[in-house]
């Protein structure tokens, strides 16, 4: 089954509800007709509604930026995947590096916010990258697998083809410094050869998996020809709508 890519947005904790609401529209805008591809954004949680009304109509799937996993409780500033439901969100990213080094997620944490997730139908795209001293340690393939591994543990094979990967190397975020296209495909590859390990081969050819660090419009076109990156995760370049609708329209 070949993988439709996906282009996301990660618009982080930027943007007011209006500002949210005309990116958006750009976006949709952008994504007119769009067949051999996938747009996602994922706005602040206090722009989700306005942005999905505002995009209704349109191919663009919204996402939040992270999700709880149970359905309602005491969990003072969390969001449930029913409320995310409620309001119309699709997906949800999960374990990105800045809630894993900000605020401490671990991938325990990242594993029951992602089966929250699935269990609710919302696609979790689940984030996994090494910092720049795991890199220098040679534990990249390491920290990566670990990740990985523990983000889908009791997830079954009747369900693993809807979890989308994202890889953002800690080191690229931000920081204009984007990891060489053959540095992206190796580990995107080793992702693959992870999955096909604890699934089956036939189950990780379905697994979407996504770059993300400094995905610019310079970079695009040669990051998504390689043969294992199969969308991005844009943060900076998403904010604006010249340069997003120039990495969605990757050639
Ligand atoms: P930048 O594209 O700004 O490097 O951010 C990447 C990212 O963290 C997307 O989730």
């Amino acid at each position: 089954m070949a993988r439709i890519p996906l282009i996301a947005g990660n618009w982080k904790m930027y943007l007011t509800v209006a500002e949210a609401v005309e990116l958006g529209r750009a976006v949709a805008a952008s994504s007119k007709g769009l067949k051999d591809r996938e747009v996602m954004i994922a706005p602040s949680f206090t722009a989700l509604a306005a942005v999905i009304e505002a995009v209704a109509g349109s191919p663009v799937k919204v996402a939040a930026q992270n999700v709880a996993w149970e359905k309602e409780g005491a969990y003072t500033g969390e969001i449930s995947p029913v409320m995310l439901q409620d309001v119309g969100a699709s997906m949800a990213i999960l374990g990105h590096s800045e809630r894993r080094h900000i605020f401490g997620e671990d991938n325990a944490m990242v594993n029951q916010r992602l089966l929250g997730a699935l269990k609710f139908d919302l696609t979790p795209v689940l984030c996994v990258g090494e910092t720049l001293e795991e890199r220098e340690q040679g534990a990249t393939f390491k920290v990566v697998e670990e990740q990985l591994s523990q983000g889908i543990k009791g997830v079954g094979s009747d369900r693993i083809s809807r979890v989308v990967v994202a890889y953002e190397p800690v080191w690229a975020i931000g920081t204009g410094k984007t990891a060489g296209k053959e540095q992206a495909q190796e580990v995107h590859a080793f992702i693959r050869k992870v999955l096909a390990g604890l699934y089956e081969k036939k189950l990780a050819d379905e697994i979407r998996i996504l770059y993300g660090g400094s995905v610019k419009p310079e970079n695009v076109d040669s990051l998504m020809a390689q043969p294992d990156i199969d969308g991005a995760l844009v943060g900076g370049a998403a904010l604006q709508s010249e340069s997003f609708d120039r990495i969605i329209h990757y050639l």
